[in-house]
Parts: C-alpha cells; sequence; structure tokens
C-alpha cells in the first residue's frame, strides 16, 4: 500500500501524528460506516484537533505552577453559604480576564479562598489562557534572588505575562519595605493589562501595617481593587468539617476576619 504509506509521511512531515497513527482505523470506520469523504476527513482532523487542544492544556497546566488541580465542580457551595454561586458562576466564563479585571478572594483559613482561586485558573486554562500561580512570600523572594542575580528583568516576565497571575496568601507574612516596593511594582505592570485573582485572610484597613508602609499599602490597593470582584467569605473552615460532625465547633482567633465592612 503504497498510498498509504505516503499519507502517513505526508501527516508526519505535516506534524499531524495523532492523524498519521489513527489513520488505519478511521479509514475501516468510514469504509463499515459507509462514510463519505467529507466526513472520513473531518473525523480525521476533529481527533488531530482534540489531541493538540489537550496537549496545549496539558503544557499550560505545567507552566502554571499550580499546587493541585482543584476544579469549580469540585467545591461544594452548600457548606458555604456566603459565596454567592451565581457571582462565581459568572467569574467562570472569564469575562472579566477578558477585560483585564481581578477577582480577591477574602476570608479565614479554610473557607476555600486557594481552591477558588485554583479553581477558576484551570477554567482559564480551558479557555486557552495562560495562567501563573505563586503565593506572596515566593513572589518576594523569587523576584529578590532574580534581582540579586541581575536577572530581575527576565524573571519579571514570568509574572507580567500570563492572563492570569494568581497571588495566593497575602496577609500570613508582613512585609519589609523593599518586599512591599516590590509587590507594589507588580501590580502597577499588571494593573488595566491583565487580571490578578488574590487572596487574603487580611481586610484591606489591615495591609498598612501588613505592608509596614500605609503609603504602599494604600497605593497597592488603589490599583488592585479599581476593576475588581471582592467576594469575602465569611464561614467554617472545610478543613475542620469533619471535626465540627463530630460535635467540636470552630471558634476563630480575634484577629481572623469575619465582618461585612472590608476596611
Ligand atoms: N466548599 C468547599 N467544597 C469542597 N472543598 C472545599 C471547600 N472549601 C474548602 N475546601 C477544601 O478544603 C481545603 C482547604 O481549602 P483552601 O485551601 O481553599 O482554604 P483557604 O481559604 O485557601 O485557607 P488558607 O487561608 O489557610 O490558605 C482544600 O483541600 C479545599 O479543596
Ligand atoms: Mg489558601
Amino acid at each position: 500500500m503504497v498510498e498509504l504509506e505516503h499519507t502517513h509521511n505526508i501527516l508526519s512531515e505535516l506534524g499531524l501524528n495523532t492523524a498519521s497513527e489513527l489513520l488505519e482505523a478511521k479509514l475501516e470506520d468510514a469504509i463499515h460506516k459507509n462514510a463519505t469523504y467529507l466526513s472520513f476527513l473531518s473525523e480525521l482532523l476533529e481527533v488531530e484537533l482534540q489531541e493538540k487542544k489537550r496537549r496545549s492544556e496539558e503544557r499550560r497546566i505545567k507552566l502554571s505552577k499550580l499546587p493541585h488541580r482543584k476544579t469549580l465542580e469540585e467545591f461544594d457551595f452548600s457548606f458555604q453559604p456566603s459565596i454567592d454561586a451565581r457571582q462565581i458562576n459568572e467569574l467562570s466564563t472569564l469575562a472579566f480576564a477578558a477585560r483585564a479585571e481581578n477577582v480577591i478572594f477574602l476570608g479565614p483559613p479554610g473557607v476555600g479562598k486557594t481552591h477558588l482561586a485554583i479553581g477558576l485558573g484551570m477554567q482559564a486554562i480551558r479557555f486557552g489562557m495562560t495562567v501563573y500561580y505563586t503565593s506572596l512570600a515566593h513572589l518576594i523572594e523569587d523576584l529578590q534572588k532574580a534581582a540579586h542575580q541581575g536577572k530581575l528583568e527576565r524573571r519579571w516576565r514570568v509574572y507580567t505575562r500570563p492572563d492570569i497571575l494568581i497571588i495566593d496568601e497575602v496577609g500570613y507574612m508582613q512585609l519589609e519595605r523593599a518586599s512591599a516596593e516590590l509587590f507594589f511594582r507588580v501590580i502597577c505592570s499588571r494593573y488595566e493589562k491583565g487580571s490578578i485573582i488574590l487572596t487574603s485572610n487580611k481586610y484591606f484597613g489591615d495591609w498598612g501595617e501588613l505592608m509596614n508602609d500605609t503609603v504602599i499599602a494604600t497605593a497597592i490597593l488603589d490599583r488592585l481593587l479599581h476593576h475588581a470582584h471582592i467576594i469575602n467569605i465569611r464561614g467554617e473552615s472545610y478543613r475542620m468539617k469533619d471535626r465540627l460532625k463530630s460535635g467540636v465547633r470552630f471558634v476563630p482567633p480575634a484577629n481572623i476576619p469575619v465582618k461585612d465592612n472590608l476596611f
């Protein structure tokens, strides 16, 4: 079958390896179904396209450095009634990312901030976007190391290029002035250009103390909140769910946000 071999060679040279692999199977299937030439061709190209999309998605998941693959579908909204499921559904259309708007999840430990941030990230990857995940502590450490090695400009792109930058765990670490300035520069570089999804256990009014500088904290918040969707989660820690079931109640420590006013 010279023709068959020739077709395999053409498909491989074009980089259509999945189509080449499935050529015989699809041919047999088409003969069996008495399919038209056109439907055979479109089926063959369809599997190639699906595989290409799958590989691209997998590549973007790896590049995103997401710590796990939690999805929005896995989130149990009935456990956290303070979250408006419709708002999360609306966000899952990713229209906010197309408009370079930000999403901010606030709330005490274990209420699902990281889960929802990652879920939106996974959804964005499914939609063909690029995402990068970092905790604030890691972002600062990484940029400081890069600056030390004279590679700041190159490293900077990691945080400015992706369609969505997830900055997790803002508030668990007090920042020194230099660190707060770096954080400010990251926020500035994405302002009205690319979305940020941020999670924090601290209310905005506490950010001055967190950054050791109210001027920088105000400038950061001014940009961050200009176009932002804020989800304020008040509820029990999901991590404590099983303990709650056994009758042990979770009493949040006094410094954990449990109020309606975000400032
Ligand atoms: N409503 C929920 N439905 C399903 N799983 C949940 C829900 N809320 C939280 N979880 C799970 O509970 C664990 C803790 O949630 P998550 O890490 O998102 O909390 P967090 O708000 O980011 O807390 P922290 O401030 O300590 O980082 C995760 O494994 C997450 O998948
Ligand atoms: Mg978290």
